[in-house]
């Protein structure tokens, strides 16, 4: 939600703020701005659109300044218009700010301001800062930023500077933020990516650190003004690993990783007979599993609901993290909390985590992105190294979760004194190849893809540990094409949602062959009857449904504890090739931005 990049140093600033602003993009992209320092004067350009279009405006101007910042945003409060995009400025326009969370109080703080004099230019509430820190301005911006934020509620990632001040002012709470250290140039951003090209060593922020930034080097402060150490960390992250190489798209690029994002996350994991992970943990304590996510990573949830509680036997609830923060949850020290994020930011998921370990319940975090603050906040972890996930739909981060989950499960039962079966151990190193084969049905889907890009309604019907695959599947295709999509249990249908089914709904089926098959092929013979078009995912060796559906899809046929991962697979293909047969712009869906770091 909203990046953020900041540079100081002794090169052209505006180069380096827009390329990490491309880079940044997947945060948001309703519009952009940047502001330099010039001779004591601050310069700025705002644009409406995407990064590209601040590229162009800046491109025709000759900017000289060497300390700068720049924001690419995702709207909260106010439209995306110039005037609402950052930086925001003060009255005097000496003072610049730019920001990624929520003011909560920002009502309250402009009403004050207004009476005292101050004319506000934006709908946002972002730009009390700049007024706030203008209030608190003596010659020192450290100490203004200080005395203003001690006024502020809610969440920031916060970079201020001032015409006369060399230096950016930078602070956290609850949105991300990181320093890169280079050579006589220092940068600060909302995410790696956007400073990779210059540095690899970083210094992640933590909430309630204030960082005071020049080209020199910089200070970490907390907000009493206490200096702080924080460690210089190297990232193992390459330029390469956040290209595009080749494909028209990340989300198809990242589809295609899965084989590699797969054999990542198990790589180091599995031995002859049992599964190797290194968590902190007391597991004789614990009688009940909460897992709390959001979108994807719910649905990963879900499934991971079908999997420990079959194969480790203990009690399992999913929430959305969303709703688990607000309603009072009944947690103890028997509770093991597992949060789910591919980002490891996402605002609702990490505050339901501070609620559940508030509460007395151990936690364990699966995480994409490393170093991220739920990675950081709780006890044990499992990363999924799948990878930098850029395209704001969710493939590749889906199908590492799932197989951690699983891991932990099979982990959890051998800890428990139980073998675990050689044959699943066998079928989850042979993941990555039989994702490989699975992704064979591209072509096969491009031409569905063009078959059914106008309709304007899916329903998409699962069973058991393909229900969740049924819901993510749905959201695939709602997210980047914006067709209406749902998902359901496969049997929950006759319940209502039949109502819906003619002739212009197709029905996509999770029919690969399992313990409910013959059920799910009941459902299939009621949509038939009532004239839905059946696009049926089957494995290679399942006839009866072959018979009957109108479509197929061909998926390896795996152990059913790995299907999810194997079957959502073409769905994201599906999802994938309607969106782009339309024309969308598959990597920024309208509304939609990577990580939602606020409420
Ligand atoms: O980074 P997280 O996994 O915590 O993100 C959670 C959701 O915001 C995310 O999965 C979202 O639903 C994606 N757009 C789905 O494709």
């Amino acid at each position: 939600m909203c990046g953020i990049i900041g540079y100081c140093g002794q090169h052209r600033a505006s180069e380096i703020l827009i390329e990490g602003l491309k880079r940044l993009e997947y945060r948001g992209y309703d519009s952009a701005g940047l502001c330099l320092v010039e001779n004591n004067n601050l310069v700025c350009y705002k644009r409406v659109g995407p990064v590209a279009h601040l590229e162009e405006a800046v491109a025709r101007q000759d900017l000289g300044g060497h300390v700068g910042i720049a924001h690419t945003r995702w709207a909260t409060h106010g439209i995306p218009s110039e005037v609402n995009a950052h930086p925001h400025f003060d009255c005097h326009h000496q003072i610049a700010i730019v920001h990624n969370g929520i003011i909560e109080n920002y009502q309250a703080l402009k009403e004050l301001l207004i009476s005292e004099g101050h004319i506000f230019s934006s709908e946002t509430d972002s730009e009390v800062l700049a007024h706030l820190i203008e209030k608190f301005y003596k010659g020192s911006l450290e100490e203004a930023v200080t005395k203003a934020l001690a006024l502020v509620e809610g969440s920031y990632g916060l970079v201020a500077l001032h015409a006369s001040e060399n230096k950016l002012v930078a602070a956290r709470r609850s949105s991300p933020l990181i320093i890169g250290v280079g050579q006589d140039e220092i940068f600060i951003a909302s995410d790696v990516p956007a400073i990779l090209n210059h540095t690899k060593d970083v210094v992640y922020l933590q909430d309630g650190d204030l960082a005071i930034i020049d080209s020199k080097g910089y200070q970490i402060k907390n907000l009493a003004g206490k200096l702080l150490d924080r460690q210089v960390e190297e990232v193992k992250l390459s330029m390469e690993q956040i290209e595009k190489k080749g494909y028209k798209h990340f989300m198809l690029k990242e589809i295609f990783e899965q084989p590699q994002s797969l054999a990542n996350v198990l790589a180091g994991r599995i031995t002859d007979n049992q599964i190797k992970l290194s968590l902190n943990w007391h597991r004789e304590v614990i009688q009940r599993i909460i897992i709390a996510a959001c979108g994807t990573s719910w649905h990963s949830a879900l499934i991971g609901k079908y999997l420990l509680e079959e194969i480790v036997g203990l009690p399992v609830e999913v929430d959305y993290a969303s709703e688990f923060r607000y309603r009072h949850p009944l947690v103890s020290s028997h509770d093991l909390f597992i949060a789910i994020s591919q980002s490891g930011e996402t605002a609702d998921t990490l505050a339901a985590l501070r609620e559940a370990r508030s509460r007395g319940a151990q936690s364990l975090g699966i995480v994409n992105v490393v170093g991220s603050t739920v990675a950081r906040e709780v006890d044990s972890g499992i990363y999924l190294h799948a990878g930098p996930e850029i395209g704001v739909a969710s493939t590749k981060a889906f199908t590492a979760q799932i197989t951690a989950l699983l891991l932990l499960a099979l982990y959890w039962r051998h800890e428990a004194g139980y073998e675990i079966d050689k044959k699943i151990l066998n079928e989850l190193r042979h993941l990555p190849t039989v994702a490989e084969k699975t992704l064979e049905a591209n072509s096969q889907v491009i031409e569905l893809a063009q078959r059914f890009m106008n309709f304007e309604n899916f329903l998409y019907l699962g069973r058991g540990l393909n229900f969740p695959v049924a819901l993510e599947g749905a959201l695939k295709l709602k997210e980047i094409s914006y067709i209406h999509a749902e998902g359901y249990p496969a049997a929950e249908i006759k319940h209502g949602p039949i109502a819906l089914v003619d002739e212009n709904m197709p029905v996509v089926v999770l029919a690969t062959k399992n313990d409910l098959s013959d059920k799910t092929l009941s459902n299939i013979q009621e949509i038939k009857a009532r004239g839905g078009q059946v696009i049926a995912i089957v494995d290679q060796d399942y006839e009866p449904v072959k018979k009957l559906a109108d479509y197929l899809i061909k998926v390896p046929v795996v152990h059913v504890w790995l299907s999810p991962i194997i079957n959502v697979i073409p769905l994201q293909l599906l999802a994938y090739y309607i969106a782009d047969a339309k024309g969308l712009d598959v990597d920024r869906p309208r509304n939609l931005a990577k990580s939602v770091t606020v409420e």
